[in-house]
């Protein structure tokens, strides 16, 4: 692992320990009511069929959570769900956040003419760039580190996975924290690369 890699981690999960601290735990059966509105774009039990709705379902909490506090103040800017969360506490964020980890993710498929180049570049990085693989960090199944924020990927939609790595090059995502860790990333990806990655983890598990 190199040193920009493992210096990231520690800042990383330092920052997640801080985080758990003051969050109110959440209850997935509560949750599952509360989440009743998501599912016409998130599917009901998380997995969303349509490939620009993310999927919800296995997805680690923390990550959840953090997303549906940005989404709600408007660091992360999701204009489908607009005033959507501004009737939820951190209770009841925390709470559907619970139920969704909770429900067993669906995997979708690789495209088999760029599941040669999206692996090299998720297990491998790029090394003479500089670029980290991702396995690092959201693990070679695309599990994801769920205790330090790091997201699940395997098996989410290619042309979800392609808007945010687009979102994170070209700065109109920006969320990923002062360590800037996914702007760092995705600078270093060509079109093409975002394109094969993208496939690659659409059928990864
Ligand atoms: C009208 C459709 C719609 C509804 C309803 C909706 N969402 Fe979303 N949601 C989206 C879209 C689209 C995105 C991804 C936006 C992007 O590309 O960045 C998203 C992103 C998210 C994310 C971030 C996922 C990730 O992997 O980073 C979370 C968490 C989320 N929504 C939770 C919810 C919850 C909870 C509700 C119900 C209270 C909800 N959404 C309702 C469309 C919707
Ligand atoms: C040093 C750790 C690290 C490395 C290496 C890394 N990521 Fe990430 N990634 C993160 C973190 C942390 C987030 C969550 C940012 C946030 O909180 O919004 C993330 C978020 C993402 C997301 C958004 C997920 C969602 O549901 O919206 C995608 C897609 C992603 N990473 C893909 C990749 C790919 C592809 C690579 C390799 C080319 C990679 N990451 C390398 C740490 C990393």
């Amino acid at each position: 692992m190199n040193l920009f890699l493992s210096s990231l981690l520690l800042v990383l999960s330092l920052n997640g320990l801080a985080q758990a601290a003051d969050s109110p735990l959440g209850d997935p059966a509560v949750g599952q009511t509360k989440a009743a509105v998501c599912g016409a774009c998130h599917g009901p039990d998380g997995n969303s069929l349509v490939p620009d709705f993310p999927k919800l379902a296995g997805q680690g909490e923390r990550y959840l959570l953090k997303q549906l506090h940005e989404i709600k103040d408007g660091k992360r800017v999701v204009l489908e769900m607009t005033g959507l969360l501004n009737p939820l506490t951190d209770q009841d964020m925390a709470d559907i956040a619970a139920y969704y980890t909770g429900q067993k993710a669906s995997v979708g498929t690789s495209d088999p003419g760029l599941v040669v180049q999206g692996e090299a570049l998720f297990r491998g990085g790029k090394l003479g760039q500089g670029m980290p693989a991702c396995t690092g960090c959201h693990s070679p199944d695309g599990a994801g580190v769920a205790t330090a924020g790091f997201p699940h990927l395997g098996g989410q939609h290619a042309d979800y996975i392609k808007k945010q790595l687009t979102a994170f090059r070209e700065g109109d995502r920006t969320n990923d924290g002062d360590t800037q860790v996914m702007r760092t990333v995705a600078a270093k990806l060509s079109n093409k690369d975002i394109e094969a990655l993208a496939a690659y983890i659409q059928g990864l598990h």
